[in-house]
């Protein structure tokens, strides 16, 4: 079968198309509205208020930070409209006929656009969603040829969107910084000049999601990623590797905050990169928008501050570039380890398929009267 250009037709089948089809051990083991409370939700409010709440906020997302790298924000000062005109809008995109999606196209390795499953190549297994993403810092390298033109103003709103994102992101920031012992600039200031990409997520209705994933397990590369998503459930988190998990509980209006792998290294280990996925459901479609703030590509990556009796993480200062190369070029070795080993799988079991006929067929000979086998 051509790989599906979207999932439109695939959603309505009755069963899963192969491709989707996750290894046991990777499938998901809690359902998407099975919602836990463990993950922090913190307000804002008086945050730049330094004589007030700022320092009970602080040390509520320093602890979250280096419990499970993710919390979730309220208070946090972006506007409600801003918030449900962007998801209006990115719904809409969704909404529109495969050809107008399709108009985007970024197959070919081109740099924003839309795409089904992901634009990483080398994976064994798909995802089952659908994503449109744009780079929108830093400005000037903003190419708007990329950026969906429709529903027509989506570009208007995202500007905003974008720009709000990015201080709240700094904002939070600071907050860590100063509980490194640094300056509140430090951590943007790591970031040299600070790239920021929205991803779009829709997961389509599944016919059978007990067997896939919408985005399999991984940690977010970059500084800080700030997610919003609709009430209907799918973010999971897990702190053990990945034996056990829970689904993060939607807020209205709240985002999920997430520490990547630079903000994890630059904290040398102290604050945790998010070990997350997202799993999918035969009920409802679902939409989050991702929001990643990664430090420029030739930024360089090493712990600000190791403290006393503690080693570095990393051997040595490398590139983001390069942090970016390694993390793929592990993630391709494991994705080809798994095809292998999946192929090996389905070669086995055909062979043994072909060994029980040839044993049965034996059998039957050796059963039949001699003058059976000799007519
Ligand atoms: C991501 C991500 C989770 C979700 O886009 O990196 O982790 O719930 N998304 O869509
Ligand atoms: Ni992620």
């Amino acid at each position: 079968m051509a790989p599906a250009k979207t999932l439109d037709y695939l959603s309505q089948e009755k069963t899963l198309e192969s491709s989707f089809v996750r290894d046991e051990s990777e499938r998901p083991k809690v359902s998407y509205n099975d919602f836990s409370n463990e993950i922090p939700i913190i307000s804002l409010a008086g945050i730049d208020d330094v004589d007030g709440r700022r320092a009970e906020i602080c040390n509520k997302i320093v602890e979250a930070c280096e419990n499970w790298g993710i919390f979730q924000v309220i208070d946090h000062g972006v506007d409600s409209n801003l918030i449900s005109e962007m998801t209006r809008f990115a719904k809409g995109f969704f909404d529109l006929p495969a050809e107008e999606k399709l108009r985007f196209d970024m197959s070919g390795g081109k740099k924003g656009g839309f795409i089904v499953s992901s634009h990483l190549q080398g994976e064994a297994v798909k995802d089952w969603r659908e994503l449109v993403t744009y780079f929108s810092y830093p400005i000037k390298q903003r190419d708007y040829s990329r950026w969906p033109d429709k529903p027509e103003g989506w570009k208007a709103v995202t500007e905003q969107y974008s720009e709000k994102l990015m201080s709240l992101a700094c904002k939070l920031l600071e907050v860590l910084s100063e509980a490194m012992g640094l300056e509140k600039e430090a951590l943007t200031k790591a970031c040299v000049d600070m790239d920021q990409k929205v991803v779009v997520n829709y997961y389509p209705k599944c016919p059978e999601p007990d067997l896939t994933l919408g985005l399999k397990r991984h940690t977010d590369p970059g500084t800080i990623t700030l997610l919003l998503q609709d009430q209907v459930g799918g973010l999971q988190a897990t702190k053990d590797n990945g034996n056990t998990w829970i689904t993060v509980q939607p807020v209205e209006g709240a985002f999920v905050v997430n520490l990547g792998d630079h903000g994890h290294y630059l904290s040398n280990g102290r604050f945790k990169n998010a070990d997350h996925q997202a799993v999918v459901n035969s009920n409802y479609s679902r939409l989050s928008i991702a929001t990643f703030q990664n430090p420029a590509p030739d930024a360089t990556v090493y712990p600000l501050k190791i403290r006393d009796g503690e080693k570095s993480v990393l051997e040595e200062p490398i590139t983001f570039a390069e942090m970016y190369r390694r993390k793929m070029s592990k993630d391709l070795e494991i994705a080809r380890m798994k095809k292998m080993a999946k192929e090996k799988e389905v070669r086995d079991s055909e062979k043994a398929k072909e060994k029980e006929v040839r044993d049965s067929e034996k059998a039957k000979l050796e059963t039949k009267p001699l003058n059976e086998i000799l007519a």
